[in-house]
Protein backbone atom coordinates (compact mmCIF):
# COMPACT_ATOMS: atom_id res chain seq x y z
CA UNK A 1 0.00 0.00 0.00
CA UNK A 2 1.22 3.74 -1.25
CA UNK A 3 0.66 6.41 1.25
CA UNK A 4 -1.64 8.92 -0.12
CA UNK A 5 -1.56 12.78 -0.60
CA UNK A 6 -4.64 13.24 1.43
CA UNK A 7 -6.95 16.58 2.53
CA UNK A 8 -9.36 16.39 5.46
CA UNK A 9 -11.96 19.48 5.89
CA UNK A 10 -12.79 20.19 9.20
CA UNK A 11 -10.86 19.33 12.02
CA UNK A 12 -13.58 18.49 14.77
CA UNK A 13 -13.81 15.53 16.45
CA UNK A 14 -14.14 13.14 13.21
CA UNK A 15 -12.10 14.99 10.93
CA UNK A 16 -9.36 15.85 13.46
CA UNK A 17 -9.09 11.75 14.79
CA UNK A 18 -9.04 10.98 10.81
CA UNK A 19 -6.45 13.41 9.49
CA UNK A 20 -4.21 11.99 12.64
CA UNK A 21 -5.07 8.42 12.34
CA UNK A 22 -4.27 8.46 8.82
CA UNK A 23 -0.60 9.97 8.97
CA UNK A 24 -0.05 7.59 11.73
CA UNK A 25 -0.81 5.03 8.96
CA UNK A 26 1.58 6.78 6.82
CA UNK A 27 -0.37 9.00 4.69
CA UNK A 28 0.83 12.70 4.01
CA UNK A 29 -2.94 14.52 5.48
CA UNK A 30 -3.59 18.46 5.28
CA UNK A 31 -6.13 18.97 8.05
CA UNK A 32 -7.92 22.42 6.71
CA UNK A 33 -10.26 24.42 8.60
CA UNK A 34 -11.98 27.98 8.26
CA UNK A 35 -11.18 29.12 12.13
CA UNK A 36 -7.59 30.57 11.93
CA UNK A 37 -6.86 30.10 15.95
CA UNK A 38 -7.61 27.05 15.27
CA UNK A 39 -5.40 26.02 12.77
CA UNK A 40 -2.88 28.13 14.34
CA UNK A 41 -3.59 26.25 17.57
CA UNK A 42 -3.47 22.44 16.20
CA UNK A 43 0.01 23.77 14.07
CA UNK A 44 1.41 24.07 17.57
CA UNK A 45 0.64 20.54 18.47
CA UNK A 46 -2.56 22.04 21.05
CA UNK A 47 -5.83 20.06 19.99
CA UNK A 48 -8.06 21.93 22.62
CA UNK A 49 -10.51 18.66 23.09
CA UNK A 50 -9.82 16.11 25.66
CA UNK A 51 -9.62 12.62 23.72
CA UNK A 52 -6.54 10.39 24.95
CA UNK A 53 -3.92 9.56 22.30
CA UNK A 54 -4.94 12.53 19.81
CA UNK A 55 -2.68 15.03 21.25
CA UNK A 56 0.55 12.80 21.02
CA UNK A 57 -0.91 11.60 17.46
CA UNK A 58 -0.57 15.27 16.43
CA UNK A 59 2.51 16.02 17.44
CA UNK A 60 3.91 12.76 15.99
CA UNK A 61 2.60 13.57 12.59
CA UNK A 62 3.35 17.02 12.84
CA UNK A 63 7.18 15.97 13.81
CA UNK A 64 7.10 13.59 10.74
CA UNK A 65 6.21 15.90 8.64
CA UNK A 66 3.37 14.14 7.43
CA UNK A 67 0.70 16.08 8.98
CA UNK A 68 -0.08 19.94 8.94
CA UNK A 69 -2.96 22.25 9.19
CA UNK A 70 -3.95 25.20 6.93
CA UNK A 71 -6.56 27.55 6.70
CA UNK A 72 -9.36 27.13 4.28
CA UNK A 73 -9.58 24.45 1.94
CA UNK A 74 -9.33 25.68 -2.06
CA UNK A 75 -5.93 25.69 -1.54
CA UNK A 76 -5.00 22.73 -0.06
CA UNK A 77 -7.63 20.06 -2.44
CA UNK A 78 -5.17 21.06 -5.37
CA UNK A 79 -2.61 17.99 -5.33
CA UNK A 80 -5.19 15.82 -3.45
CA UNK A 81 -5.61 12.32 -4.40
CA UNK A 82 -8.36 11.43 -1.82
CA UNK A 83 -10.66 14.67 0.21
CA UNK A 84 -12.38 13.91 3.05
CA UNK A 85 -15.15 16.08 4.41
CA UNK A 86 -15.47 16.25 8.03
CA UNK A 87 -17.66 19.36 8.47
CA UNK A 88 -20.40 19.42 10.86
CA UNK A 89 -24.08 17.74 9.74
CA UNK A 90 -25.96 19.92 12.97
CA UNK A 91 -29.95 19.39 13.61
CA UNK A 92 -31.64 21.30 11.21
CA UNK A 93 -34.98 22.67 11.77
CA UNK A 94 -37.68 19.81 11.72
CA UNK A 95 -35.07 17.09 12.79
CA UNK A 96 -32.95 16.52 9.46
CA UNK A 97 -29.31 17.48 9.35
CA UNK A 98 -28.06 20.52 8.15
CA UNK A 99 -26.06 20.35 4.92
CA UNK A 100 -25.17 24.13 4.55
CA UNK A 101 -21.18 23.19 5.67
CA UNK A 102 -21.29 20.35 3.22
CA UNK A 103 -22.72 22.17 0.70
CA UNK A 104 -20.44 25.50 1.15
CA UNK A 105 -17.21 23.60 0.89
CA UNK A 106 -18.40 21.46 -2.38
CA UNK A 107 -19.06 24.68 -3.66
CA UNK A 108 -15.23 25.85 -2.78
CA UNK A 109 -13.30 23.01 -3.86
CA UNK A 110 -15.59 21.28 -6.77
CA UNK A 111 -13.27 23.96 -9.43
CA UNK A 112 -10.00 23.21 -7.82
CA UNK A 113 -10.18 18.80 -7.48
CA UNK A 114 -7.35 17.56 -9.25
CA UNK A 115 -8.90 14.90 -12.12
CA UNK A 116 -8.92 11.71 -10.58
CA UNK A 117 -9.37 13.02 -7.27
CA UNK A 118 -11.77 10.97 -4.78
CA UNK A 119 -14.29 13.44 -2.39
CA UNK A 120 -15.03 11.34 0.73
CA UNK A 121 -17.94 11.93 2.41
CA UNK A 122 -17.34 11.27 6.04
CA UNK A 123 -19.52 13.47 7.89
CA UNK A 124 -22.70 11.69 9.04
CA UNK A 125 -25.41 12.49 5.98
CA UNK A 126 -28.77 11.36 4.58
CA UNK A 127 -29.13 8.67 1.98
CA UNK A 128 -28.63 10.41 -1.15
CA UNK A 129 -26.49 13.11 0.34
CA UNK A 130 -23.05 11.36 -1.88
CA UNK A 131 -25.38 11.78 -5.23
CA UNK A 132 -26.65 15.41 -4.49
CA UNK A 133 -22.49 16.03 -4.19
CA UNK A 134 -21.74 14.76 -6.77
CA UNK A 135 -24.53 16.68 -8.97
CA UNK A 136 -23.04 19.62 -7.06
CA UNK A 137 -19.33 19.09 -8.05
CA UNK A 138 -20.44 17.94 -11.76
CA UNK A 139 -17.42 16.44 -12.86
CA UNK A 140 -17.04 12.92 -14.30
CA UNK A 141 -13.39 13.01 -13.61
CA UNK A 142 -14.16 13.30 -9.47
CA UNK A 143 -15.94 10.50 -8.06
CA UNK A 144 -17.82 10.59 -4.78
CA UNK A 145 -17.69 8.17 -2.42
CA UNK A 146 -19.48 7.42 1.61
CA UNK A 147 -16.93 6.18 4.03
CA UNK A 148 -19.26 6.41 7.38
CA UNK A 149 -17.47 7.14 10.43
CA UNK A 150 -18.04 4.67 13.55
CA UNK A 151 -15.67 6.18 16.39
CA UNK A 152 -16.74 6.95 19.65
CA UNK A 153 -15.50 10.14 21.80
CA UNK A 154 -13.44 9.63 24.54
CA UNK A 155 -11.94 6.53 22.51
CA UNK A 156 -11.89 8.26 19.25
CA UNK A 157 -7.98 7.29 18.43
CA UNK A 158 -8.58 3.87 19.86
CA UNK A 159 -11.48 3.36 17.94
CA UNK A 160 -10.51 4.67 14.39
CA UNK A 161 -7.11 2.43 14.56
CA UNK A 162 -9.02 -1.10 15.78
CA UNK A 163 -12.60 -0.42 13.82
CA UNK A 164 -15.10 -3.35 14.14
CA UNK A 165 -15.68 -2.63 10.17
CA UNK A 166 -14.54 -0.04 7.17
CA UNK A 167 -17.95 0.83 5.12
CA UNK A 168 -16.99 2.02 1.57
CA UNK A 169 -19.85 3.14 -0.87
CA UNK A 170 -20.17 4.69 -4.21
CA UNK A 171 -21.34 4.29 -7.62
CA UNK A 172 -17.43 3.99 -8.72
CA UNK A 173 -16.41 0.52 -7.76
CA UNK A 174 -12.73 1.51 -8.42
CA UNK A 175 -13.33 4.64 -6.01
CA UNK A 176 -14.09 2.56 -3.16
CA UNK A 177 -11.56 0.17 -3.75
CA UNK A 178 -8.91 3.19 -3.49
CA UNK A 179 -10.80 4.23 -0.11
CA UNK A 180 -11.05 1.07 1.14
CA UNK A 181 -6.97 0.54 0.55
CA UNK A 182 -5.93 3.76 2.93
CA UNK A 183 -7.35 1.63 5.58
CA UNK A 184 -5.92 -1.66 4.60
CA UNK A 185 -3.32 -1.91 7.15
CA UNK A 186 -6.28 -1.72 9.95
CA UNK A 187 -7.09 -5.20 8.58
CA UNK A 188 -10.47 -4.84 9.64
CA UNK A 189 -13.43 -6.23 7.83
CA UNK A 190 -14.61 -4.48 5.17
CA UNK A 191 -17.78 -3.88 3.19
CA UNK A 192 -17.99 -2.65 -0.08
CA UNK A 193 -21.28 -1.43 -1.48
CA UNK A 194 -23.13 1.68 -2.72
CA UNK A 195 -23.35 5.32 -1.12
CA UNK A 196 -27.09 5.27 -0.20
CA UNK A 197 -26.41 2.02 1.44
CA UNK A 198 -22.83 2.85 3.28
CA UNK A 199 -25.31 6.48 4.49
CA UNK A 200 -27.87 4.28 5.47
CA UNK A 201 -25.18 2.21 7.34
CA UNK A 202 -24.49 4.68 9.70
CA UNK A 203 -28.08 6.01 10.81
CA UNK A 204 -29.06 2.58 10.67
CA UNK A 205 -26.67 1.56 13.21
CA UNK A 206 -26.67 4.71 15.90
CA UNK A 207 -30.47 4.46 15.77
CA UNK A 208 -30.07 0.89 16.55
CA UNK A 209 -27.64 1.40 19.37
CA UNK A 210 -29.96 4.23 20.83
CA UNK A 211 -32.88 1.81 20.23
CA UNK A 212 -31.06 -0.52 22.19
CA UNK A 213 -30.39 1.62 25.35
CA UNK A 214 -33.59 3.15 25.61
CA UNK A 215 -34.85 -0.61 25.58
CA UNK A 216 -32.67 -1.55 28.33
CA UNK A 217 -33.56 1.59 30.41
CA UNK A 218 -37.37 0.45 30.18
CA UNK A 219 -36.46 -2.89 30.74
CA UNK A 220 -34.77 -1.42 34.58
CA UNK A 221 -38.00 0.22 35.28
CA UNK A 222 -39.55 -3.16 34.72
CA UNK A 223 -37.13 -4.49 37.13
CA UNK A 224 -37.31 -1.84 39.46
CA UNK A 225 -40.87 -2.70 39.96
CA UNK A 226 -41.00 -6.06 39.83
CA UNK A 227 -37.74 -6.63 42.27
CA UNK A 228 -35.55 -8.02 39.69
CA UNK A 229 -31.83 -6.67 39.34
CA UNK A 230 -31.05 -5.00 36.07
CA UNK A 231 -27.32 -5.73 36.26
CA UNK A 232 -27.97 -9.53 36.13
CA UNK A 233 -30.68 -9.20 33.94
CA UNK A 234 -28.39 -7.37 31.31
CA UNK A 235 -25.43 -9.83 32.05
CA UNK A 236 -27.64 -13.32 31.64
CA UNK A 237 -29.11 -11.35 28.56
CA UNK A 238 -25.63 -10.39 27.05
CA UNK A 239 -24.20 -13.80 26.70
CA UNK A 240 -26.17 -14.80 24.18
CA UNK A 241 -24.26 -13.80 21.21
CA UNK A 242 -27.30 -12.12 19.28
CA UNK A 243 -27.31 -9.42 22.10
CA UNK A 244 -23.64 -9.20 22.99
CA UNK A 245 -22.47 -7.86 26.66
CA UNK A 246 -21.90 -4.43 25.22
CA UNK A 247 -23.99 -0.99 25.31
CA UNK A 248 -26.88 -2.48 28.38
CA UNK A 249 -25.76 -0.30 30.88
CA UNK A 250 -28.85 1.80 31.95
CA UNK A 251 -28.42 5.09 32.64
CA UNK A 252 -30.05 8.93 32.44
CA UNK A 253 -30.59 8.39 28.98
CA UNK A 254 -28.57 8.14 26.46
CA UNK A 255 -26.85 11.81 24.56
CA UNK A 256 -23.69 13.51 23.26
CA UNK A 257 -23.54 15.36 19.39
CA UNK A 258 -24.63 11.43 17.94
CA UNK A 259 -27.36 9.70 19.01
CA UNK A 260 -30.03 12.58 19.41
CA UNK A 261 -29.36 14.07 16.39
CA UNK A 262 -29.28 10.80 14.06
CA UNK A 263 -32.04 9.32 15.51
CA UNK A 264 -34.44 13.06 15.23
CA UNK A 265 -32.66 13.03 11.52
CA UNK A 266 -33.54 9.18 10.60
CA UNK A 267 -37.24 9.58 11.98
CA UNK A 268 -37.33 13.12 9.73
CA UNK A 269 -36.33 11.08 6.63
CA UNK A 270 -38.57 8.44 7.16
CA UNK A 271 -41.46 10.60 7.67
CA UNK A 272 -40.44 12.57 4.21
CA UNK A 273 -40.98 9.34 2.68
CA UNK A 274 -44.05 8.48 3.95
CA UNK A 275 -42.53 5.62 6.51
CA UNK A 276 -43.82 6.31 10.24
CA UNK A 277 -41.21 4.76 11.91
CA UNK A 278 -42.86 4.29 15.01
CA UNK A 279 -40.10 2.54 16.86
CA UNK A 280 -37.50 4.61 16.63
CA UNK A 281 -40.28 7.52 17.68
CA UNK A 282 -40.91 5.54 20.60
CA UNK A 283 -37.21 5.11 21.56
CA UNK A 284 -36.87 9.13 21.84
CA UNK A 285 -39.99 9.66 23.70
CA UNK A 286 -39.02 7.06 25.55
CA UNK A 287 -35.16 8.38 26.62
CA UNK A 288 -37.22 11.99 26.99
CA UNK A 289 -39.21 10.47 29.95
CA UNK A 290 -35.65 8.47 31.25
CA UNK A 291 -34.73 11.77 32.12
CA UNK A 292 -37.67 12.73 34.15
CA UNK A 293 -37.59 9.46 35.88
CA UNK A 294 -34.43 10.14 37.02
CA UNK A 295 -35.69 13.38 38.48
CA UNK A 296 -38.85 11.77 40.25
CA UNK A 297 -36.01 9.25 41.81
CA UNK A 298 -34.02 12.20 42.82
CA UNK A 299 -37.17 13.88 44.71
CA UNK A 300 -38.15 10.22 45.68
CA UNK A 301 -34.73 10.32 47.62
CA UNK A 302 -35.00 13.03 48.91
CA UNK A 303 -38.20 12.30 51.08
CA UNK A 304 -40.92 15.18 49.61
CA UNK A 305 -42.50 12.35 47.28
CA UNK A 306 -41.48 11.75 43.55
CA UNK A 307 -43.40 14.95 42.11
CA UNK A 308 -42.48 17.33 45.28
CA UNK A 309 -40.76 20.68 45.44
CA UNK A 310 -37.22 20.31 46.14
CA UNK A 311 -37.06 24.45 46.74
CA UNK A 312 -34.08 25.39 48.08
CA UNK A 313 -32.70 21.70 48.72
CA UNK A 314 -29.40 21.63 48.17
CA UNK A 315 -27.78 18.77 45.90
CA UNK A 316 -24.51 17.47 45.00
CA UNK A 317 -24.18 16.24 41.10
CA UNK A 318 -21.05 14.18 40.41
CA UNK A 319 -20.60 14.60 36.37
CA UNK A 320 -22.53 17.00 33.87
CA UNK A 321 -20.76 15.67 30.54
CA UNK A 322 -22.91 12.88 28.29
CA UNK A 323 -20.41 10.47 29.09
CA UNK A 324 -17.31 9.89 30.97
CA UNK A 325 -14.18 10.44 29.82
CA UNK A 326 -14.87 13.69 27.66
CA UNK A 327 -15.34 17.15 28.17
CA UNK A 328 -18.51 17.35 26.14
CA UNK A 329 -21.98 18.74 27.11
CA UNK A 330 -24.09 18.23 23.81
CA UNK A 331 -27.24 17.08 24.39
CA UNK A 332 -25.89 15.64 27.71
CA UNK A 333 -28.37 13.82 29.79
CA UNK A 334 -26.57 14.97 33.16
CA UNK A 335 -27.12 18.37 32.03
CA UNK A 336 -30.43 17.90 31.18
CA UNK A 337 -31.69 16.31 34.57
CA UNK A 338 -30.09 19.05 36.46
CA UNK A 339 -31.61 21.21 34.14
CA UNK A 340 -35.11 19.34 35.44
CA UNK A 341 -33.79 19.73 39.20
CA UNK A 342 -33.11 23.45 38.79
CA UNK A 343 -36.77 24.02 37.74
CA UNK A 344 -38.15 22.20 40.57
CA UNK A 345 -36.42 24.60 42.82
CA UNK A 346 -32.84 22.85 43.70
CA UNK A 347 -29.99 24.03 44.57
CA UNK A 348 -26.92 22.31 42.39
CA UNK A 349 -23.40 21.82 43.09
CA UNK A 350 -21.99 20.23 40.27
CA UNK A 351 -18.29 18.20 39.77
CA UNK A 352 -17.00 16.61 36.98
CA UNK A 353 -13.13 15.85 35.94
CA UNK A 354 -14.08 17.01 32.22
CA UNK A 355 -14.73 20.52 33.40
CA UNK A 356 -13.62 23.79 35.00
CA UNK A 357 -14.99 26.31 37.14
CA UNK A 358 -15.83 28.87 34.51
CA UNK A 359 -18.32 26.75 32.39
CA UNK A 360 -20.60 29.45 30.59
CA UNK A 361 -23.44 27.80 29.85
CA UNK A 362 -23.82 26.22 33.71
CA UNK A 363 -24.32 28.96 35.21
CA UNK A 364 -27.66 29.61 35.37
CA UNK A 365 -27.84 25.86 36.89
CA UNK A 366 -25.38 24.89 38.64
CA UNK A 367 -22.20 25.99 40.34
CA UNK A 368 -19.39 23.91 39.43
CA UNK A 369 -16.64 22.77 41.87
CA UNK A 370 -13.83 21.29 40.92
CA UNK A 371 -13.69 19.02 44.08
CA UNK A 372 -16.40 16.46 44.82
CA UNK A 373 -16.28 16.74 48.10
CA UNK A 374 -17.31 20.55 47.93
CA UNK A 375 -20.27 19.29 46.14
CA UNK A 376 -21.01 16.73 48.68
CA UNK A 377 -21.08 19.69 51.86
CA UNK A 378 -23.93 20.06 53.01
CA UNK A 379 -25.91 18.76 50.20
CA UNK A 380 -29.34 16.76 50.89
CA UNK A 381 -28.00 14.24 48.72
CA UNK A 382 -25.75 13.22 45.64
CA UNK A 383 -26.83 12.17 42.27
CA UNK A 384 -24.51 10.28 39.87
CA UNK A 385 -24.82 11.67 36.77
CA UNK A 386 -21.36 10.37 34.72
CA UNK A 387 -19.80 7.29 35.38
CA UNK A 388 -16.16 8.91 35.92
CA UNK A 389 -13.66 6.50 37.39
CA UNK A 390 -12.43 9.09 39.74
CA UNK A 391 -16.06 8.95 41.82
CA UNK A 392 -15.73 5.29 42.75
CA UNK A 393 -12.20 5.78 44.60
CA UNK A 394 -13.97 8.85 47.01
CA UNK A 395 -13.40 8.57 50.21
CA UNK A 396 -17.11 7.51 51.31
CA UNK A 397 -16.98 7.60 55.01
CA UNK A 398 -15.92 11.16 54.40
CA UNK A 399 -18.49 12.03 52.17
CA UNK A 400 -20.76 10.65 54.89
CA UNK A 401 -19.50 13.28 57.25
CA UNK A 402 -20.00 16.38 54.66
CA UNK A 403 -23.58 14.85 53.84
CA UNK A 404 -26.49 16.73 55.19
CA UNK A 405 -28.60 13.53 53.94
CA UNK A 406 -26.45 10.35 53.48
CA UNK A 407 -28.13 9.35 49.98
CA UNK A 408 -26.66 9.11 46.98
CA UNK A 409 -28.97 8.43 43.84
CA UNK A 410 -26.68 6.48 41.30
CA UNK A 411 -27.84 7.04 38.13
CA UNK A 412 -25.67 4.91 36.01
CA UNK A 413 -25.06 1.81 38.65
CA UNK A 414 -21.68 3.52 38.81
CA UNK A 415 -20.67 2.85 42.45
CA UNK A 416 -20.28 -0.18 44.47
CA UNK A 417 -23.55 -0.33 47.20
CA UNK A 418 -21.52 -2.23 49.79
CA UNK A 419 -19.08 0.10 49.93
CA UNK A 420 -21.75 2.91 50.45
CA UNK A 421 -23.20 1.14 52.89
CA UNK A 422 -20.41 0.10 55.09
CA UNK A 423 -20.18 4.60 54.92
CA UNK A 424 -23.50 4.83 56.47
CA UNK A 425 -24.95 6.18 52.91
CA UNK A 426 -28.25 4.94 51.41
CA UNK A 427 -27.76 4.04 48.04
CA UNK A 428 -30.04 4.16 45.33
CA UNK A 429 -29.67 2.88 41.50
CA UNK A 430 -31.53 2.60 38.51
CA UNK A 431 -33.46 -1.27 38.00
CA UNK A 432 -32.49 -2.90 41.49
CA UNK A 433 -33.33 -2.51 44.86
CA UNK A 434 -30.86 -0.83 46.92
C1 LIG B 1 -21.83 7.19 19.16
C2 LIG B 1 -21.64 5.75 18.62
O1 LIG B 1 -21.43 4.85 19.71
C3 LIG B 1 -20.44 5.70 17.68
O2 LIG B 1 -20.33 4.38 17.13
C4 LIG B 1 -20.64 6.71 16.55
O3 LIG B 1 -19.55 6.73 15.66
C5 LIG B 1 -20.80 8.10 17.15
O4 LIG B 1 -21.94 8.09 18.04
C6 LIG B 1 -21.01 9.05 16.03
O5 LIG B 1 -22.03 8.96 15.33
O6 LIG B 1 -20.11 9.86 15.74
P1 LIG B 1 -20.70 8.69 21.08
O7 LIG B 1 -21.71 9.73 20.75
O8 LIG B 1 -19.27 9.09 21.24
O9 LIG B 1 -20.68 7.52 19.94
O10 LIG B 1 -21.17 8.04 22.44
P2 LIG B 1 -21.54 6.57 22.97
O11 LIG B 1 -20.39 5.97 23.66
O12 LIG B 1 -22.22 5.79 21.94
O13 LIG B 1 -22.62 6.98 24.08
C7 LIG B 1 -23.84 7.61 23.71
C8 LIG B 1 -24.73 7.77 24.91
O14 LIG B 1 -25.22 6.51 25.36
C9 LIG B 1 -24.05 8.42 26.12
O15 LIG B 1 -24.94 9.33 26.71
C10 LIG B 1 -23.77 7.23 27.02
O16 LIG B 1 -23.66 7.56 28.37
C11 LIG B 1 -24.98 6.37 26.75
N1 LIG B 1 -24.75 4.94 27.05
C12 LIG B 1 -23.86 4.22 26.33
C13 LIG B 1 -25.48 4.34 28.06
O17 LIG B 1 -26.33 4.99 28.72
N2 LIG B 1 -25.30 3.01 28.31
C14 LIG B 1 -24.43 2.26 27.60
O18 LIG B 1 -24.31 1.03 27.88
C15 LIG B 1 -23.68 2.87 26.58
Amino acid sequence: MFARRIVVVGTGYVGLTTGACLASLGHRVVCSDVDAAKVARLSRGEVGILEPGLGELVAEGIAAGRLEFVLGSAGAVADAEVVFLCVPTPMGSGGGADLAAVESVVAEVATELPAGCVLVCKSTVPVGTSARVAELVGRPDVAVVSNPEFLREGSAVHDFLNPDRIVVGSASQDAAERVAALYARLGAPTVLTDAPSAEMVKYAANCFLATKLSYVNAVAELCERLGANISDVTEGMGYDRRIGQSFLQPGPGWGGSCLPKDTAALLQVAQSVGFDFELLGAAIDSNARQREQMVAKVADACGVGVAGSLDGVRLGLLGLTFKAGTDDLRDSPALAVAELLAARGAELVACDPGLRGDEAPLRDVVTLVDDPYEAAKGSAGLVVLTEWQQFRALDWPRVAGLLAGPVVVDTRNHLDPDVLRRAGISWRGVGRLP
